[in-house]
């Protein structure tokens, strides 16, 4: 490895960037003139647009997510632009497709979806991918997230099968056979505990869940079971401890508690409920 590749790799080092080969490779790899993907043991600086290399690479040493430098994440089957007013879609999420698919078994069914809290739109638009009849709308109260959502829609040409409001939950009136939703739903406590490199990058408003982190779940239990179908289902992103406290909460909501589903990390993260 040359000097210029082991010096910045020593600066991402010292302030403990958890994998630093593989930020240093992408990096390099978005201010590249050359063609080829770049690997570290072999460049050649002619090969790199040093000063945006720089700028880059300055970002990250402030703990900026490499997905907000590089304006990209991935999610379920799609690449998703992302930035500081989105939360970058994350694996546990994943989940919620999973969930949708083991449900509905006929993937043909033309069904009607909400998605609430859309951010980036990666549920909603990995929803419509799987399900190619279902109408699919999008809602969140962020007028940027809104405009994020709607560049991922564009540039994926979805446009005639996803729809997006700037619109509050409370304000939905029209019924839906499935309601998704990945809320925020931080404690105050665990928002003030997060990392640098959430708590300085990703929205507020995207994790802040209130004192409890359980205001959403609230608003969800009073308004959810009034736009849902017959034999319609809710499936909801939780926090690792917040399933028995979702379940209270949606005692007396006229849905059902079906099952949860565990992360990969074994944590509990889906709750499936279904209209009584
Ligand atoms: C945890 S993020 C989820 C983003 C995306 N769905 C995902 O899973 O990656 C929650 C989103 O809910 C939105 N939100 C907050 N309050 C809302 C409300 N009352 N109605 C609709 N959306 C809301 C936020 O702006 C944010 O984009």
């Amino acid at each position: 490895m040359n000097n210029f590749i082991l010096s910045n790799l020593n600066k991402l080092k010292k302030i403990d960037i958890p994998n630093p080969e593989i930020d240093l490779r992408i990096l390099l790899n978005y201010s590249k003139y050359a063609k080829n993907e770049i690997i570290l043991s072999n460049i050649n600086r002619n090969d790199i647009n040093v000063k945006k290399f720089n700028k880059f690479l300055n970002r990250r040493l402030k703990h900026e997510p490499v997905s907000k430098i590089i304006n990209k994440k991935s999610f379920w089957k799609d690449d998703f632009f992302v930035n500081e007013f989105v939360l970058d879609p994350r694996p546990e999420t994943e989940g919620i497709i999973e969930e949708s698919l083991n449900l509905i078994k006929n993937k043909k069914r033309n069904i009607k979806i909400l998605d609430i809290g859309t951010g980036s739109g990666a549920i909603a638009i990995s929803l419509s991918r799987e399900f190619k009849n279902a109408s699919i709308t999008a809602i969140d109260i962020s007028d940027k997230a809104i405009n994020v959502a709607n560049k991922n829609i564009y540039n994926k040409k979805l446009q005639h099968k996803v729809k997006i409001k700037k619109v509050s939950l409370d304000k939905i009136n029209t019924s839906f056979d499935l309601i998704v939703s990945n809320p925020p739903y931080l404690s105050k406590s665990e928002y003030k505990d997060l990392s640098i490199e959430i708590k300085n990058f990703e929205p507020k408003i995207a994790l802040d869940g209130g004192k409890d982190g359980l205001n959403f779940y609230r608003k969800l239990a009073k308004k959810v079971p009034e736009i849902m179908n017959k034999d319609a289902h809710l499936i909801i992103e939780i926090g690792e401890k917040q399933l028995n406290s979702c379940k209270e909460i949606f005692k007396f909501s006229g849905l059902s508690y079906i099952k949860k589903v565990q992360d990969l990390q074994k944590k509990d993260r889906i709750m499936l409920l279904s209209k009584l």
